[in-house]
């Protein structure tokens, strides 16, 4: 299939496009190749000139602090443009061209997907959004399904959740939460900071009170492969099995990798986060769904173990 792909230089797009550059033809829509997002007339002419038949999209400003940063100056240019009305935006009347080439988390997460999902709609193509936990505050005692109400906390996971808004019925929205695998040269994920961290500090604080859900990247990317062969649409939790706290992985990422556990304090999240942004405190995301699709992720320990034999050969 011919796929059009944003994110393709990030953590999760590489490796998808690593594992599917023979079995699709991808189309590459990066900054990198010229490719900005949040430029609507350029990235429409790109697209309909590769004509592809799904948009797999993964561009995103990911960093959580930094999108932070950007909220009070993306509010002052939604207000000034007239579409920010009760803490909402009104996605309909928004011009996207006044966004383009802004790098702020409006522009590229909520600007940048409109840009596609919309090209998307007028040429009857599918898109796939790779959205994130982060829509919901972590306040739930409960897992949380694919049918409960999102409820940002930060300003990244409101822009993403803004994003969602612009995906219509007939496209598919998967959210995965905390993505680590083998070692990418695209971008280091938490779970080989805290290897690091191990290998060169004399002790390390971890978070013991959040708990959140890892999701091994194979299994995001051949989830995503699975979700297209099956054509589903609507939104789906592209999530692992187990919900841990980080100083629960840092002790089994010791264990695995042959570190010293004695190392790794603990520490509460309020105190770990002061004066960044705020996080979702518990985020277990359930993954029934996807399992009732007939696909199943790998339990954390074992892609633990796939990834400590890799690092070895
Ligand atoms: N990482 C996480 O913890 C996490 C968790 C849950 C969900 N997600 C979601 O999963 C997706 C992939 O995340 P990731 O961590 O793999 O991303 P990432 O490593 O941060 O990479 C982001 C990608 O977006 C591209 N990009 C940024 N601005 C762009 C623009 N204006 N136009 C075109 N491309 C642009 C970057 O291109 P350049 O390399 O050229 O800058 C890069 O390929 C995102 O949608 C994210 O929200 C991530």
């Amino acid at each position: 299939m011919k796929i059009a792909i944003t994110g393709s230089t990030g953590l999760i797009g590489s490796r998808f496009a690593d594992l599917f550059k023979d079995k699709h033809k991808l189309f590459h829509v990066n900054l990198s190749s010229g490719a900005d997002i949040t430029d609507r007339k350029a990235l429409h002419g790109l697209l309909s000139r590769a004509n592809p038949s799904l948009i797999l999209h993964l561009a995103a400003k990911t960093n959580v602090d930094g999108c932070e940063k950007d909220k009070n100056s993306d509010i002052t240019d939604l207000k000034d443009q007239g579409v920010y009305v009760n803490n909402e935006v009104d996605l309909g009347s928004l011009k996207t061209e006044n966004w383009k080439d802004k790098t702020t988390a409006f522009a590229v997460n909520v600007v940048g997907t409109k840009n596609l999902a919309d090209w998307a709609r007028e040429n009857n193509v599918k898109i796939i959004y790779v959205s994130t936990d982060f829509v919901f505050d972590g306040g739930k005692e409960d897992l949380y399904e694919e049918i409960d109400d999102p409820n940002p906390i930060n300003w990244y996971g409101q822009t993403k959740l803004w994003g969602e808004k612009s995906i219509n019925d007939s496209g598919l929205i998967v959210r995965p939460a905390y993505p680590f695998g083998y070692k990418s040269l695209a971008k280091k994920d938490f779970i080989w900071t805290i290897i690091e961290l191990l290998e060169t500090r004399d002790s390390i604080k971890l978070i013991s009170d959040q708990i959140i859900t890892p999701t091994f990247i194979e299994d995001i990317a051949m989830g995503i492969d699975f979700l297209i062969e099956k054509g589903t649409l609507g939104i789906v939790n592209l999530v692992g099995n187990d919900f841990l706290s980080p100083y629960e992985i840092g002790m089994l990422l010791a264990q695995e990798f042959s570190l010293n556990k004695a190392k790794i304090g603990k520490i509460s999240m309020d105190e770990f986060y002061s004066g960044s942004a705020k996080r979702p405190f518990k985020v277990r995301l359930q993954n029934d769904k996807l399992r009732n699709l007939g696909f199943e992720m790998t339990d954390f320990y074992e892609a633990l173990k796939k990834i400590s034999s890799k690092s070895r050969t």
